[in-house]
Formats: C-alpha cells, sequence, structure tokens
C-alpha cells in the first residue's frame, strides 16, 4: 500500500463540516497526518470540544480514507478541538475566545443555575472555562459552587499585579461577593459598575480561556446597557420561565441585545422549569407555568431555542448545597451547551 499526505489530504477535501459548509482540509481541521506502511493516523481539530458532529465527523473522515485510498488503510483518528475565537472578543482580550452573556429581563428565573451549569459542562466536555459573576446585587455563583469563603489573592504577571480568580476544578471563578464589602456594590450606579466590571474582566488573570461566561444582573436598565455596551460580548443566551410576564422581561432583553448599535447576536433562548415530571409518574409531564411562550420570542428574534429544563428539585437543592459542578442534574445541560458552543462556532466562521 503506498499513498502520501497530498492522498489523504485530498480524500479528507471530501469531507465538510455540515455546520461551516466548507471542507474540513479547507478549514485547517486536519493536522499531523503520519503514515507508516498501511498504517495512516491524523488529528481533526474540531470547532469546539461539545461539538455535536463529532461521531459524524469521524465516519465521515473514514468512509473518504477507504473510499479514496483504499479499506486495507488502518485509520487512527485522534478527535480534539481548538475552540474557535469571536474576533470582536479576542482583540479586545487576546487571552479570551468568546464571552457569553447570561440574561434574563425578569429575576430569579435561573439565570445563574445556568450560567453555572453551562460552564460546568463545557468544562467538563475539555474546555478552559471562566465564569464571571456580573451581578452586583445578588452574587449567586460563589454559592452555587460552594466557594463562598473564598478571599481573593493578587498575583504578578509579567510585573502587572492581578487578582487570582477562585479555582473550582477547572473552572475560574470571579465574583464581586468575593471581595471584602460586596454590600457597598449596592449603591453603585451603571457607570461605576461597568468600570468595576471591566476591571474583572481585564485585571483577574484568566489565563487562556475559551469560554467566557457572563452572569448579567436581572433586567434591562441602565446597568446592563452599559454592560452589553462596554464589554466585548460574543453572543447572549436569555433565559426564561415559561409564564407570560417572564416571557414578556425575557422580550426586552432580546430587544436590548439586538438594538444597534450594539448588536450582540442572540445565541438562544433557555427555557427553564419548563415542565414538570413527577418522580412517581414518570411518563406524565405537567407544564406548569404554560407553554408556548419561549418559542414566540425566539420566532421574534430569529433565533433558537436552545432547550427546555425541567423542574428539577435536585438541581435546586445541589445548587443550594454549591454542588453545581457535580450535581447529576447536569445532564439535562448537556446538548444546551453542545448546541450554544456550535451556535458560536458557526458565527465565528461568518465573520
Ligand atoms: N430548573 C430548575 N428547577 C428547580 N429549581 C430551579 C431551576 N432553575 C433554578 N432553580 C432555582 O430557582 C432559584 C433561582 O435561581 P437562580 O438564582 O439561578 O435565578 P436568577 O435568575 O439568577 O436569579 P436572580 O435574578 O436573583 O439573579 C434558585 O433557588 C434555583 O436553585
Ligand atoms: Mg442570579
Amino acid at each position: 500500500m503506498n499513498f502520501t499526505e497530498q492522498d489523504v489530504l485530498k480524500a479528507l477535501s471530501h469531507v465538510d463540516d455540515p455546520d461551516l459548509h466548507k471542507d474540513l482540509v479547507t478549514l485547517n481541521m486536519v493536522r499531523n497526518i503520519a503514515i507508516n506502511g498501511n498504517q495512516l493516523s491524523f488529528s481533526v481539530y474540531l470547532t469546539t470540544p461539545a461539538c455535536p458532529l463529532k461521531d459524524l465527523i469521524e465516519n465521515a473522515c473514514r468512509t473518504a480514507i477507504s473510499h479514496f485510498i483504499g479499506p486495507e488503510v488502518d485509520v487512527k483518528i485522534n478527535m480534539t478541538a481548538e475552540v474557535t475565537a469571536d474576533k470582536k472578543t479576542n482583540a479586545a482580550l487576546p487571552n479570551v475566545r468568546n464571552i457569553i452573556a447570561v440574561g434574563s429581563g425578569k429575576g430569579g428565573v435561573g439565570k445563574s443555575t445556568v450560567a453555572a451549569a453551562l460552564g460546568s459542562v463545557l468544562s467538563k466536555m475539555g474546555a478552559n472555562v471562566g465564569i464571571l459573576d456580573a451581578d452586583i446585587y445578588g452574587p449567586s455563583i460563589p454559592i452555587l459552587f460552594g466557594v463562598q469563603n473564598q478571599a481573593i489573592e493578587m498575583e504578578v504577571v509579567n510585573g502587572v499585579e492581578l487578582m487570582k480568580p477562585v479555582m473550582a476544578d477547572n473552572i475560574k471563578l470571579f465574583s464581586i461577593g468575593f471581595l471584602s464589602n460586596p454590600n457597598e456594590a449596592v449603591v453603585w450606579r451603571g457607570p461605576m459598575i461597568s468600570k468595576a466590571l471591566q476591571q474583572f474582566i481585564t485585571g483577574v488573570n484568566w489565563g487562556q480561556l475559551d469560554y467566557l461566561i457572563i452572569d448579567l444582573p436581572p433586567g434591562t436598565g441602565d446597568i446592563q446597557l452599559t454592560l452589553a455596551q462596554t464589554l466585548p460580548i460574543s453572543g447572549a443566551v436569555i433565559v426564561t420561565t415559561p409564564q407570560n410576564v417572564a416571557i414578556a422581561d425575557a422580550r426586552k432583553a432580546c430587544a436590548m441585545f439586538s438594538m444597534q448599535p450594539i448588536g450582540i447576536p442572540i445565541l438562544g433562548i433557555i427555557e427553564n422549569m419548563a415542565y414538570f415530571i413527577p418522580e412517581d409518574a414518570p411518563d406524565k409531564k405537567y407544564f406548569i407555568f404554560g407553554e408556548g411562550g419561549a418559542r414566540q420570542l425566539a420566532t421574534q428574534f430569529n433565533t433558537q431555542i436552545l432547550g427546555s429544563l425541567p423542574i428539577s428539585v435536585q438541581l435546586m437543592s445541589d445548587s443550594d448545597k454549591g454542588l453545581m459542578k457535580d450535581t447529576d442534574s447536569l445532564k439535562n445541560f448537556t446538548e444546551i451547551a453542545q448546541q450554544l458552543a456550535r451556535q458560536l462556532a458557526i458565527n465565528n466562521s461568518l465573520k
């Protein structure tokens, strides 16, 4: 069996990334090709470790090699990832590839829970994740990860003094809740908060991040508007519950992000506490708070529903206990995290 690296590249140029509509070779996803007799190995760099199309792409590569080179080639594929960067985010913060803002209009709809869960899932999938708690009125991220008593340490990086994020396994956390007197912040106004948050972004030693998730304060007032205007956000995720009052507020949040010149893409809507499945009647599904509002909202703003989450007693109790990164309920967030990462990669490829 005799074939070259060129043959391999030619074969794999017949495999398209289904989302990006270009072939893997053009996208520079195929690397580290090694040939030894009829043994072939190479790496495929996906746009995110959370890529839901991983198996599909791997199978397509195997089929292409078999078809264009020969079925007798012994193929070993290392499916790995290099998260693509949003140009705007990356220009402002060279170490950060994407910033995801998690917002809502209404308070108490599960924004912090969702931000923490998505961060945990993306981190477990192999991404470098940071979570910035921007909710100065009710910082919840320290509680959700059970690290509320941590004090912030300083460290000098290249001659600059930076604040060290608090680690929860591999997830880097920063919250105003870690600072000595968080109560002071409650009287801050928009511009002050925006300044403080800018500092949390540039004054924290985040290191290399694939995804920086920002848990925004609830509402669509002055503060949220300033944040949306000043932070280099790649896209927003809107969390809502199904009630009309929540949907009405979520609509305001969507309008705020979409407003020109802000123009932050809405990556999708997450419908939280959408239904209840009783433990003793798992075949029953009750839509306690109503149905259909999130779908209408998604249509109106030309975006998608990233997922609908059930009311989960376990999620609530685990988050109260600070077990966010290990709760069994994270399984409900896997597909949402995949779809979110996928949408960011698509958006990045179009810029
Ligand atoms: N799917 C769910 N099932 C059950 N409880 C949930 C669910 N999602 C969130 N909760 C609970 O609802 C409460 C509010 O959630 P969370 O603090 O995440 O909301 P929030 O939108 O961040 O609120 P705030 O506006 O105060 O920042 C918490 O006690 C949380 O555990
Ligand atoms: Mg919150």
